[in-house]
């Protein structure tokens, strides 16, 4: 058990020691596109205090650490130069987290595209595929003789959707439809070609998995065609323009070198040319399949036999984001995904954000935090029975940068005062500590 972050909702420092620009430093610098003109420049100002932070870690008892590495620290131009600091920076992460018993989990591209590639066209240029995979040649010879375990990229289905399809996200584009199935490709190809280069250069033997997303299913009860509608449910293709949140689209590929049938009649006239070595590509078998689930719909089967969604009723409890609290999600999901995929599963992230306040006794009551992991990883226990389930990353550690919302959403199970940088630990990670500590059998 452990936590998560993301290089860019964290580290602060974005113009330091020879970082290039990424598509987020540049969007946020843009009026109107982040809540209240905030940026990442200096976020939990992690680049300076990580040692504190491991301490912090190491005190909650987390077991294992998901982080992204920010490309254009490592690479400023995105390919070619190598900057020695930002290399050296996650070496001593690294460092001082094995220094401390917690074994990292490295993130190759949580949405951090290097503003110089993003100029060549970024995921759409075909090129994009070589220059993942020779970044991801970079992380294995300077990380893999200490890092074990890889996910290639995060969430394709968000940074596809909220950056080129809703423009909510950097870089903040209404592209063509035809032009995100392009990118769709071209992504699930570098993330094949960057496997290849990781397990190439990679200095032992690596572990290597991927981190998508989507909204999960549950069935409305527990008879067989419930289950069935919820299971047919999650791996169906949604209507176009907004297509990319589902599974199916992502996953089948990279697990069985194929796209879904019912998506290649659906998108049939906005597909790229695809060919049987580009799915070799993308097939490239990985060891370990990562989910973030956050929540899911309840479905049952409809008197047509077709499955239908279960209208949740008014006042249905949400997160401060406003997402639905669907523990359920957890446990079919789950059970789901490795029916079909059949590879041991890491949950990659899972949270809820809170209108979190530091109360008068100075200390932050998060009863709704607690109450929703202690539901959820209940329900992810019920799968754990089924499913091969290897491991669980709350999101996150500490509040931090959340995309579009700025500051204004908290995940963390620690507080941050973004005045001062003080850290002060919620209730939940005090219950997440003793959770840990008793491996889950006080749930
Ligand atoms: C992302 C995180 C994000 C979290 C909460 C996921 O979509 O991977 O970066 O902060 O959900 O929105």
């Amino acid at each position: 058990m452990g936590a998560a972050t993301s290089s860019i909702q964290i580290e602060g420092a974005s113009a330091e020691d020879g970082k290039g620009e990424n598509i987020w430093d540049v969007y946020a610098k843009e009026e109107g596109r982040i809540h209240g003109g905030q940026n990442a420049v200096t976020a939990c100002d992690h680049y300076h205090r990580f040692r504190d932070d491991v301490a912090m870690m190491k005190e909650m008892g987390l077991k294992a650490y998901r982080f992204s590495v920010d490309w254009s620290r490592g690479l400023p131009e995105g390919r070619g130069r190598v900057n020695e600091k930002g290399v050296r920076f996650y070496q001593e992460l690294i460092d001082e987290l094995l220094a401390n018993g917690i074994e990292p989990y490295l993130t190759l591209y949580h949405w951090e595209m290097p503003y110089e590639l993003y100029k060549c066209g970024g995921w759409m240029n075909p090129r994009s595929v070589q220059w993942f995979g020779d970044y991801a040649k970079l992380v294995a010879e300077r990380f893999s003789d200490r890092v074990k375990y890889f996910f290639t990229i995060n969430e394709p289905q968000c940074f596809t959707g909220l950056g080129y399809l809703t423009a909510e996200h950097a870089p903040g584009l209404k592209a063509p439809v035809r032009d995100t199935f392009e990118m769709a490709h071209n992504i699930l190809k570098a993330h094949g070609r960057a496997t290849q280069m990781l397990r190439e250069y990679g200095k032992q033997k690596l572990t290597i998995g991927l981190a998508p997303t989507a909204g999960m299913t549950y069935p409305a009860s527990g008879s067989a065609e419930d289950i069935e509608a919820a299971r047919e449910s999650l791996f169906s293709l949604p209507d176009l323009p907004v297509w990319t949140w589902n599974v199916a689209w992502w996953s089948d590929p990279v697990i069985f070198g194929k796209y879904p049938e019912e998506g290649l009649v659906k998108y049939e006239k906005y597909l790229p040319k695809i060919t049987d070595e580009d799915m070799k590509l993308i097939s490239e078998p990985i060891d370990i399949y990562g989910q973030n689930i956050y929540n899911g719909k309840c479905i049952r089967m409809g008197k047509d036999g077709k499955p239908e969604e279960v209208k949740r009723f008014d006042g249905f409890p949400r997160t401060a984001a406003n997402w639905p609290v669907t523990p359920e999600a957890l446990e079919y999901g789950v059970k789901f995904l490795y029916e079909r995929y059949r590879k041991p599963i890491y949950i990659t992230e899972n949270g809820i954000s809170c209108a979190d306040v530091v109360s008068i006794d100075n200390k932050v009551h998060d009863s709704n935090r607690t109450d929703f992991l202690a539901r959820y990883l209940r329900a992810l226990k019920k799968a754990a029975g089924e499913a091969d389930v290897r491991g669980y990353f709350q999101w996150s550690l500490m509040d931090n940068f959340e995309w579009n919302k700025g500051y204004s959403e908290r995940f963390g199970l620690v507080y941050v005062d973004y005045q001062t940088q003080e850290r002060i630990w919620k209730d939940s990670a005090f219950w997440y500590r003793d959770v840990i500590k008793n491996n889950g059998n006080n749930l």
